[in-house]
This record gives C-alpha cells, sequence and structure tokens, in this order.
C-alpha cells in the first residue's frame, strides 16, 4: 500500500504517477501473476489522433510487419486461405502442422504464390458440354455467376462462354456453340501483370469498355486465373483507405509454418527430415519457421531451433512456449529471433486446469519481455487475446499477439460450417485436444501420437465458434482499437506505447464497470 504522505503534491493533491506505474515499478510491486483483465492502462496527455498511429512491427531484423497480429498455427485457423487474409491486411498466418509436410508446402506455396484479385483455379467449362449441363451444375453448386472460361483438354483456352447465353432455351447447344470463340476473347499475359496485378487489371478494365472479365494466360495460351471487374473494384476501394500487406522484397505476401521437432522410433531428433522439410519452405520463400511446442524452456526445442539455425542461418525463427525469463534466453541462446510466450491463456487451452502449469499472461509477458530487450530479441503474446483491448494491453510488453479464437470464426479459417438452431459455427479445437493430437499435434504436447487414445491427458478442448465474417473486418475492428489505445497514451508507435504503457490494477467491482452495465444490450459490440 502507498503511503499518503508519499502521493501528495505541494498542492496536497494525489501525483497521479504514483497510482499510475510504469511497468518495472507496477509488475515488482505487484508481486502476484497477473492477465488482462486486471489491469488498465493509465491515459496519458497525447497529441496524436489513432489514425495518426502506426503499426509496424519487426519479427527479426529482416521480418517487418505492418499489422502486429499473428492467426495461431493451429489447424482450426491457419491454412493459406487465412494465412493470405491476415498477410494482405498486414499480419503473418502461421501454417499449423497437422498436415503431411507435402500438403503443408502446398498450403505455404499457395500463399506466396498468391496474386491478390487474381481466382487462381476458375471454374471453367469444355466446349462439348452442353448448355443444359452447365445450368444443372450452376444449380447443383449453387454458383452465383453464370459465365465461364472454355478450355480443352489440355487447359488451353478456347472460348468464353458468357452468362447471357447460359439459359434453358439454348439447354440443348453445346458449348463450343455458344461461346465467344477465342480470337475475340480478350486476355492478358501472364507475364504482363509485372509487381502489381491489381493495377495491370485495373488499367485492362478501363481501357475495355463493357468487359468485366479478364482471363490472364501463359505464354502457351493455357488459362493462369481470372480477375473480375467487381473484385478489382472492390480492391482498389479498400487499398486506398486500409492498411498494407506485409510483403517480402519480391512483393509476394508474407507466410510462415509451424513445425514440432520430429523425432526418429529411437527418440532422438529427426535432423534429416526437420532440415529437409525446412529447406523445402525455405525453397518456397517463407519468411518464418515456428518452432511451436507447449514447452519451449525443453531439450529437444533447444536442440531444433540450434539445428534450424545452423542450417538456415539468415531464416527468421519463432520458438516457444515459455513463460520465463530463463526460457527467453535459452531460445535466444539457441537462435530464435521472436519468442512466443504463454503457457495456458488461450481459449481452448486447459493446461494449467491439468498440468497445474503457467502463469497469467500479462505477468508472463513482463518478465519474458524484460529478458528479450537484453537478449535483443522479440516475443510474441501468444493467447488469450479476447478483444482489441488485451491486444493494447499486451503490445505495452510485446512485439505482436497471436490470435487464435478471434480469428477462428472467420470464412477465411479452413473447417465446415455447421448449423445449429438456425446460428452458423465452425469447429475450433485446442492443438492438444484429443483429436487434434490424433492427426499430428501430440509432440508438440511431448507425447506420441501412438499415446493419445491410451495415456496422454489433453490439454485443449474441442468447441465451435459462431462465424464472424471476414479477416479483413476482423482485423479493422482489432487494429481500430489498437490504434485508439495508442491514442489515450500518445503514442505514434508500438515502441512509444511501451515506453508510455502506466498499469493499475483492478478489482472485480472495476472489471464490471469497465464492461457495458446497467442496459439491456440491442447490438454487441465486435472485439472491441
Ligand atoms: P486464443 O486464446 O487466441 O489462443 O484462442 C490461441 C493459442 O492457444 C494455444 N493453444 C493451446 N494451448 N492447449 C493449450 O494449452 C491446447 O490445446 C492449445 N491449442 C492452442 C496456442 O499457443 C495458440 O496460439
Amino acid at each position: 500500500m502507498a503511503d499518503i504522505s508519499s502521493i501528495s503534491t505541494s498542492e496536497g493533491l494525489a501525483d497521479s504517477s504514483s497510482f499510475f506505474l510504469p511497468a518495472d515499478s507496477f509488475f515488482t510491486a505487484n508481486r502476484i501473476a497477473l492477465t488482462y483483465d486486471d489491469v488498465s492502462l493509465a491515459t496519458n496527455y497525447s497529441d496524436v489522433l489513432p489514425r495518426q498511429t502506426r503499426l509496424e512491427t519487426w519479427l527479426s531484423d529482416t521480418l517487418r510487419l505492418e499489422l502486429p497480429i499473428l492467426s495461431a498455427d493451429m489447424d482450426t485457423v491457419t491454412e493459406s486461405e487465412m494465412a493470405i487474409a491476415m498477410a494482405l491486411r498486414g499480419g503473418l498466418g502461421l501454417i499449423h502442422y497437422n498436415l503431411t509436410e507435402k500438403l503443408q508446402l502446398k498450403e505455404v506455396i499457395r500463399v506466396k504464390n498468391h496474386v491478390h484479385g487474381l481466382i487462381q483455379d476458375p471454374i471453367v467449362v469444355s466446349p462439348a458440354s452442353k448448355i443444359g449441363d452447365v445450368l444443372k451444375m450452376i444449380e447443383e453448386r449453387d454458383f452465383k455467376f453464370r459465365t465461364f472460361p472454355v478450355v480443352d483438354e489440355k487447359g488451353r483456352l478456347v472460348g468464353l462462354l458468357a452468362g447471357a447465353v447460359v439459359r434453358h432455351r439454348y439447354a440443348a447447344k453445346s458449348v463450343a456453340e455458344a461461346m465467344i470463340p477465342r480470337a475475340e476473347v480478350v486476355t492478358l499475359q501472364e507475364e504482363d501483370l509485372g509487381d502489381n496485378a491489381v493495377a495491370a487489371a485495373d488499367h485492362y478494365f478501363s481501357q475495355h469498355m463493357g468487359i468485366d472479365k479478364l482471363l490472364v494466360v501463359s505464354a502457351q495460351d493455357r488459362l493462369q486465373g481470372l480477375f473480375t471487374l467487381s473484385d478489382i473494384e472492390r480492391i482498389t476501394e479498400e487499398s486506398s483507405s486500409q492498411a498494407r500487406a506485409s510483403r517480402d522484397s519480391k512483393f509476394r505476401l508474407v507466410c510462415g509454418a509451424a513445425i514440432s521437432g520430429a523425432r526418429k522410433a529411437s527418440g532422438e531428433l529427426d535432423k534429416d527430415r526437420i532440415v529437409g522439410q525446412v529447406g523445402q519452405l525455405v525453397e518456397e520463400g517463407l519468411d518464418a519457421v515456428a518452432v511451436s511446442t507447449a514447452h519451449g524452456h525443453s531439450k529437444g526445442v533447444g536442440e531444433t531451433v540450434r539445428l534450424v539455425r545452423e542450417v538456415f542461418p539468415e531464416l527468421t525463427i519463432i520458438a516457444g512456449n515459455v513463460t520465463s525469463a530463463e526460457g527467453v534466453g535459452f531460445l535466444a541462446e539457441a537462435g530464435a529471433n521472436a519468442v512466443k510466450v504463454g503457457q495456458g491463456p488461450g481459449s481452448i487451452c486447459t493446461t494449467r486446469m491439468v498440468a497445474g502449469v503457467g502463469v497469467p499472461q500479462l505477468s508472463g509477458l513482463y518478465v519474458a519481455s524484460r529478458e528479450a530487450a537484453k537478449r535483443g530479441i522479440r516475443i510474441i503474446a501468444d493467447g488469450g487475446i479476447t478483444k482489441s483491448g488485451d491486444a493494447v494491453k499486451a503490445l505495452t510488453l510485446a512485439d505482436a499477439v497471436i490470435c487464435g479464437s478471434l480469428l477462428a470464426g472467420c470464412k477465411e479459417a479452413p473447417g465446415k460450417i455447421i448449423e445449429i438452431g438456425g446460428k452458423l459455427y465452425k469447429q475450433f479445437r485446442g492443438m492438444g485436444s484429443h483429436e487434434a493430437m490424433k492427426a499430428g499435434s501430440a509432440v508438440r504436447y511431448g507425447h506420441d501420437k501412438l499415446d493419445v487414445n491410451r495415456k496422454a491427458a489433453a490439454e485443449g478442448v474441442e468447441a465451435l465458434k459462431e462465424i464472424s465474417g471476414s479477416v479483413d473486418e476482423t482485423l479493422t475492428q482489432l487494429a481500430g482499437g489498437i490504434q485508439s489505445g495508442m491514442g489515450y497514451l500518445g503514442a505514434r508507435d508500438l515502441n512509444e506505447l511501451k515506453a508510455k504503457a502506466r498499469y493499475v490494477r483492478v478489482t472485480a467491482a472495476g472489471q464490471k464497470e469497465a464492461a457495458p452495465h446497467d442496459i439491456i444490450e440491442i447490438k454487441t459490440a465486435k472485439n472491441s
């Protein structure tokens, strides 16, 4: 308890600097483990508007993100579609490892080769089909469009079937009879897309009045993809108002992927397999590898990080998870550029209940951040972010946050949509749940895949997330909240946010006061 005499100014008023403490004084004064809802941030004088704040961050000396948000390497959160959406909005997706190495590589390739706006696998029809077949396909697959490129059996473009002729009255006619022949179809050569495919397509549509589909072909006239005018107009509108994408030096979207320390039957690290897997990923342009386990301060993780660092000196390595200064130091010495912090804060985690282990997240971040600063490495707050205010608090100590639950309901997350009682949900499960461990992640929790049914205690649950729109919408809310927080603290960038943060403890009454109360809410605020 502060002594009242020491917190009075000459006018006899309380000086707020004695109540609102910077991180070192606050966390050492509160020798109790705290998490996001246990604290609030005090405001500072500010001459910064939220929209003037900058959110870029670095996960290593070479990997810069426009937005300090990563999607979790979980099999119900991040595959290529999520990773593409994350990078387009300035963040980074970590492709999970409950896939074969070949399939994981394929997912990374999809991200690294993604051309924004280009539909890479458009639905095509064959010249021999009847219009009636096309109508049946539209109905069965519930397509909202009726225009299709026509390709031969070798994938070469032979025409375009315009929506205007896809009608029942022409059902008996063949596609070949009804299509616009190749010579009259406007196309763009793949190599003419250049660095900015959206700008190239935009220019093309302006030059060709009335055309709303632009087909991209290879030098051999094979169909490579398709732009639609409506997509390009939407993207151009968005890009003038929104944050930039995170890209590598070759203008490709950034992408990360998780690996585990694969072992041989004898129990020793399978070095060839690890090096082979990472080597292939790096060859395709992988920007960061995440050595993801529940216990990062352990022999196997240290050996894996050391091995990857030796063979790939330039690669950004993320490793974890830890919640102690010693853990951060251990992984930094092994060669990690960024360390994931969090044991048990995740929405689907039961580690603290099952193993009795873990540290409430904000205190874990505090100890980790002090060691990381000494070692010159970054830390990432992993798990437990339920609203943008949590992300602001996390970013006063960490360089980025990882989100699982907040993104698992987005349309870009993998998994089927399930309808229950008229509401739509997506499956979401802990990587330490029985089902996920059986699919491959057992090693993350120190178990053998074969042990899972018999003796491994699950450290995660299986759940559902209500469908929550797109990644773009979710990240816009989150980024907006972070920028508001920065505006209140007078922080222009994330370094200033760290330097200016002052914390205060919150009681149960304070937590109640922080949420909407004594009203009947008619619309729930999203993530904020
Ligand atoms: P949120 O709260 O964003 O957390 O959903 C995502 C993070 O949770 C971790 N994770 C787990 N932790 N058991 C655990 O103890 C699990 O089954 C599990 N699955 C995921 C992981 O760090 C992820 O990024």
